[in-house]
């Protein structure tokens, strides 16, 4: 069985690259919402019935573990897929979100300021503030700065002005805070450029470099579901709608590294099914 990565557009890739490349024996399949993007200012119900159709599909398709590498669908759907799908239809399946290792990694630095950059959805979720709560952080500042306009320039290849944007909207509302979090998948994209220009200054936290630690950590602790993992080369990628520039943009997001024969894009997810 595989590993399934859930994003509501091509995002998540970064996540997958990154634990692809620490986790490289087993097999992935990743499912990108590409015909309903930006989740970011949807509904909470209709993020909620567009995951459960992502998960469902990735269950079908042989994944016992399924990570939601969306932070806006993180916020909106992991408590109540696992309270409401998994026992009734999937009850021997797992499924994690990418909020809660992110928070766990705050924790273990302890700023007191923080800027969190993410999509309008997710900071208005509180989910990011709560967790902290929750876990005893309640004392650090977090400043929620709404980005939306990231997703749509990255989805189309623009970083260059995406970090230009990302940047004048730090320095206006968070100067001052020492860790910028990089609450949505596709910020991962300007990670790199966001450190070039604040260097020591702040530390950008970007959730490719978090999750993989924190899955191989996961598998470790559940045998159960490791064991049925199956070792192997195929990566999968199934998108609800393909564009022709998504080759070009499927190969930047992965980095070249899995745009193999291994990779099959879904030009039609229906005709798949
Ligand atoms: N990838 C999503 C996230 O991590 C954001 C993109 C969207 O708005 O759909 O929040």
């Amino acid at each position: 069985m595989k590993i399934g990565f859930f994003d509501s557009g091509l995002g998540g890739l970064t996540i997958l690259k990154s634990v692809a490349r620490e986790l490289s024996e087993y097999e992935y399949v990743y499912y990108g919402d590409t015909a309903n993007l930006p989740y970011g200012d949807k509904t909470e119900e209709e993020i909620y019935r567009l995951t459960v159709e992502g998960v469902r599909y990735l269950y079908r398709n042989d994944c016992v573990l399924v990570i939601i590498a969306c932070n806006t669908a993180s916020a909106e759907t992991v408590r109540r897929l696992q309270v409401e799908l998994l026992p009734t239809e999937y009850p021997d399946r797992k499924l994690l979100g990418v909020i809660v290792p992110t928070i766990e990694l705050l924790e273990f630095s302890q700023p007191t300021k923080v800027a969190l950059l993410a999509t309008k959805r997710t900071i208005e979720s509180k989910k990011y503030p709560r967790e902290l709560d929750s876990k005893g952080n309640g004392n650090v500042i977090l400043i929620e700065v709404s980005t939306p306009e990231l997703v749509p320039l990255i989805e189309a290849g623009n970083n260059d002005e995406a970090t230009r944007r990302a940047i004048s909207r730090i320095e206006a509302e968070a100067g001052d805070s020492e860790v910028v979090v990089l609450g949505c998948t596709h910020y991962t994209q300007i990670s790199y450029s966001l450190r070039e220009y604040f260097r020591e200054t702040k530390v950008i936290i970007a959730q490719d470099e978090v999750i993989p630690k924190k899955l191989e950590s996961y598998l470790f602790n559940h045998p159960e579901i490791t064991s049925r993992l199956t070792r192997g080369e195929e990566r999968k990628i199934y998108l609800t709608k393909h564009r022709p520039d998504y080759d070009r943009l499927i190969g930047q997001f992965l980095g070249g590294v899995y745009l193999d024969k291994e990779t099959e894009i879904g030009r039609d997810l229906n005709s798949l099914m």
